[in-house]
């Protein structure tokens, strides 16, 4: 059912102390200082060293992923105020196989307060909501500890390491692909 897929859900997905919502034009600020992130600009849309009207337009393309059937891009809120702290999404383009993937990430003057893994948890929660999402899946590099604890944290298990499975910053680099099952989910194989 194309529009339950689709269509942006009722109540915020909250955990802890974030609510994942709609990006504003006021993030702009957010997506600008994400942006000076060495790595966030590798893994994503976000132009490194973003100006004003960069960061405006990723926030603008944020808000499409739906339209376009893509996934769903939320701004990491917190849960009591306006403040954006990060952007978590959910990519649905493989969700006829059953699979959603997620990625996030958290700005760096807000990172080691739990805020990944509230996000994660919202975010993964809210997949349960999509009718044929099966599992999500994160792939994170090995190196990359701290994402690494955010998906185990919020229950995902860790497969092979997958070698030179992503492009990322003009190389193909080893990932470590984490699975969770939707719970109570039929068997598969
Ligand atoms: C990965 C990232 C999202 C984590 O955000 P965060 O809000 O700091 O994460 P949390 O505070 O929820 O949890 C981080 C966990 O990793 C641990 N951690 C944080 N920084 C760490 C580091 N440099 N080395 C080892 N562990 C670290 C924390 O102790 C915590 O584990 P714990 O619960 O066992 O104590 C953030 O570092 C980030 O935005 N990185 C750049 C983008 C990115 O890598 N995204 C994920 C791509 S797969």
């Amino acid at each position: 059912v194309p529009d339950a897929l689709w269509t942006w859900p009722a109540a915020a997905p909250t955990a802890g102390t974030v609510r994942l919502r709609r990006f504003r034009d006021a993030d702009v600020a957010m997506a600008m200082t994400l942006s000076l992130d060495p790595y966030v600009p590798l893994i994503g849309t976000l132009p490194p060293r973003a100006s004003a009207a960069q960061a405006l337009d990723w926030v603008v393309a944020q808000r499409r992923r739906p339209v376009e059937r893509v996934g769903f891009s939320f701004a990491v809120g917190d849960r009591d105020s306006a403040d954006c702290v990060g952007f978590a999404g959910l990519w649905l383009r493989q969700v006829a196989q059953g699979t959603a993937t997620a990625g996030y990430a958290v700005l760096p003057a807000a990172r080691g307060a739990g805020r990944a893994t509230d996000a994660l948890r919202a975010l993964t929660d809210f997949a349960w909501t999509r009718p044929g999402v099966q599992r999500v899946e994160l792939h994170v590099e090995p190196w990359n500890v701290a994402s690494c604890r955010v998906a185990e944290r919020v229950g995902y298990v860790a497969g092979e390491l997958m070698p030179r499975a992503h492009e990322i910053g003009g190389e193909l680099r080893d990932v470590v692909p984490y699975v969770l099952p939707r719970p109570g989910g039929l068997p598969s194989g």
